[in-house]
């Protein structure tokens, strides 16, 4: 079975400190019984999750993550058949949007539209190289963000 990996962005509905902390904590949980990891990246504005694992599996929940109502206008970017993974140690690794990453008045304007496939890639590859934010739930690998996944 190939290993997929999917990059989609969408744009938060509700987005809330607590609503955030549930998905998180549902996406983790599923992830590691799927054998699924990546990273999302929030803000208020912008959901932006790097999914990746076995293509059905990653394809399944793609499904269920497009019907959640926490978020709307999901457009896929990325469906890529890969032979490694990015985030091997995340269930599903939680990053804020950082000051390199499209502003919100980029977004606003449309910039995901218009962007490369490389410009999302490196996104993922710059946040892979980077530890997780310190005091940011990522940061806790044993807490609520841990659940690396053993392969
Ligand atoms: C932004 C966002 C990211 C999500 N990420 C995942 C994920 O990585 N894995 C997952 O299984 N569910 C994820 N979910 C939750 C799914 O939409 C869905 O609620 C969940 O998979 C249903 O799980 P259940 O069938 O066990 O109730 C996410 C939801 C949102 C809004």
């Amino acid at each position: 079975m190939p290993l997929k990996q999917l990059v989609y962005a969408s744009r938060p509905f509700g987005y809330d400190d607590l609503a955030l902390r549930g998905i998180l904590a549902m996406a983790r949980r599923n992830n590691e019984r799927d054998g699924i990891t990546g990273a999302l990246v929030c803000r208020e504005d912008l959901y932006l999750q790097l999914l990746e694992g076995r293509q059905d599996r990653v394809e399944a929940a793609l499904k269920r993550i497009a019907a959640d109502d926490r978020h709307t206008e999901l457009k896929v970017l990325i469906s890529d058949d890969v032979t490694e993974r990015l985030f091997p140690g995340w269930a599903m690794r939680h990053d804020p949007a950082r000051s390199w990453m499209w502003s919100p008045a980029a977004i606003a304007a449309g910039a995901l539209d218009r962007c490369s496939r490389a410009d999302v890639l490196d996104v993922f590859h710059r946040i892979a190289a980077e530890p997780a934010e310190p005091g940011s739930a990522a940061a806790d690998p044993k807490g609520m963000a841990g659940c690396p996944h053993p392969d």
